[in-house]
């Protein structure tokens, strides 16, 4: 990972871990972490979460435009994620067969399943408005975040 990376999402994952550390709610936790994704990264245009309720995503806690309620499991990118159990890093959101446009101003993003229990049970959605946007660098340092956040799942849900 080059240095600017490594740095930017080793403090993001510390003040992840301090945002959500003493908080059991859910969607606090998702508000506060979107709020910090959302801020804290450069040329983003949507940060947030989809919920797993039964077969449908449903809108969580983001920052960004309004955005689709809800995404069927197999639909779109996020519901590509929870329905392969993986990350989905899109170049072009427009070379994407079922790319669900919430924001027009979206090019590229990332949505990489959450997980307690073994069971998929939200999403992390990220877009941003440049082509090309996220790398495996920045995959792997959300993947990190998530990890935290699935640790502290596993103690409060
Ligand atoms: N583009 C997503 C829909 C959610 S918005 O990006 C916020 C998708 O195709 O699943």
């Amino acid at each position: 990972m080059s240095s600017d990376k490594v740095s930017t999402y080793s403090l993001l994952a510390q003040q992840a871990k301090a945002l959500i550390e003493h908080e059991s709610d859910l969607i606090a936790n998702m508000a506060n972490l979107s709020a910090l994704l959302f801020n804290q990264l450069d040329n983003l245009n949507w940060a947030g979460f989809y919920i797993l309720r039964q077969d449908e995503l449903v809108l969580g806690p983001f920052q960004g435009q309004v955005a689709c309620v809800r995404i069927p499991v197999g639909k779109g990118v996020c519901g590509t994620a929870v329905a392969t159990g993986k990350v989905q890093l899109v170049a072009d959101v427009h070379q994407f067969a079922g790319h669900i446009a919430c924001d027009s101003a979206s090019n590229s993003e990332i949505v990489i399943p959450i997980r307690h229990a073994d069971d998929v049970i939200a999403v992390l959605d990220i877009d941003s408005p440049l082509l090309n946007r996220f790398d495996e660098e920045d995959q792997a340092g959300l993947e990190q975040i998530v990890k935290i956040f699935e640790q502290h799942l596993a103690t409060t849900l």
